[in-house]
């Protein structure tokens, strides 16, 4: 079987880059083999480059400090999904608004990594405001990326709980725990042919996943 080709877009630290690194960027002889062929950030100071660097994958910035059109910007990303031609496109903490031409060509082999319970808490803050809200319980959803922003098809969640004294960076850190747990696992799903999208839902084994994914409790 081919070596799958991934390429991960992120934008800042890259810990779940770091976990999908160490599950899927494997070496080529293993059966199922897969390989990050690129990661890109939008961001130059992003630490997830380094983390690209040091597991000697090749990666590059596209930033977005410019005044380039979010259609520009979406045709350079094209530019290098096309040259590399991927089975998966992963993102990863990227913070960008693709846009829907883009979503639409690639959507069917794009999947995000959202840290909240979807449909909850779409956007960003998300732990802040599930502590506001006196939430008893969170966490971080694996879908694909459709046009609307946080609201493809959910494959997988995982949930923690909060506690009466959680600050923010405590629920932060149990969430991203979860997450580099169900990333790669939702990853290697799609790139061993279970998971799909069909017709506008998500498929495991041929079968449509409930709306909160795979077996979430
Ligand atoms: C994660 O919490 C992910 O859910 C969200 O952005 C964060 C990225 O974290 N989309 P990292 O850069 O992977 O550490």
């Amino acid at each position: 079987m081919q070596t799958k080709k991934i390429i991960v877009l992120i934008s800042g630290d890259g810990s779940n880059l770091q976990a999908l690194i160490e599950k899927l960027h494997l070496p080529k002889e293993n059966i199922g083999a897969s390989e990050i062929v690129l990661v890109i950030s939008n961001n130059a100071d992003a630490y997830g480059l380094t983390r690209a660097k040091d597991a000697q994958i090749k990666h590059l910035v596209i930033s977005s400090d410019t005044d380039i059109s979010p259609l520009e910007y979406d045709a350079l990303l094209t530019v290098q999904i096309e040259k590399l031609q991927p089975d998966l496109i992963l993102l990863a903490g990227f913070m960008r608004i693709l846009g829907k031409p883009f979503v639409r060509q690639y959507g069917h082999k794009m999947l995000n990594i959202h840290p909240s319970l979807l449909p909850k808490y779409q956007g960003i803050n998300t732990h802040q405001r599930a502590i506001d809200n006196a939430e008893k319980e969170h966490g971080a959803s694996v879908h694909f990326v459709t046009p609307e922003i946080d609201n493809g098809p959910v494959v997988l969640q995982a949930k923690v709980p909060i506690f009466d004294d959680d600050n923010v960076a405590e629920l932060s850190a149990r969430v991203h725990t979860q997450e580099h747990l169900i990333y790669p696992l939702s990853a290697q799903w799609f790139l061993s042919g279970r998971l799909k999208l069909n017709a506008g839902n998500a498929e495991l084994d041929g079968k449509c996943l409930a709306k909160d994914g795979y077996a979430p409790d």
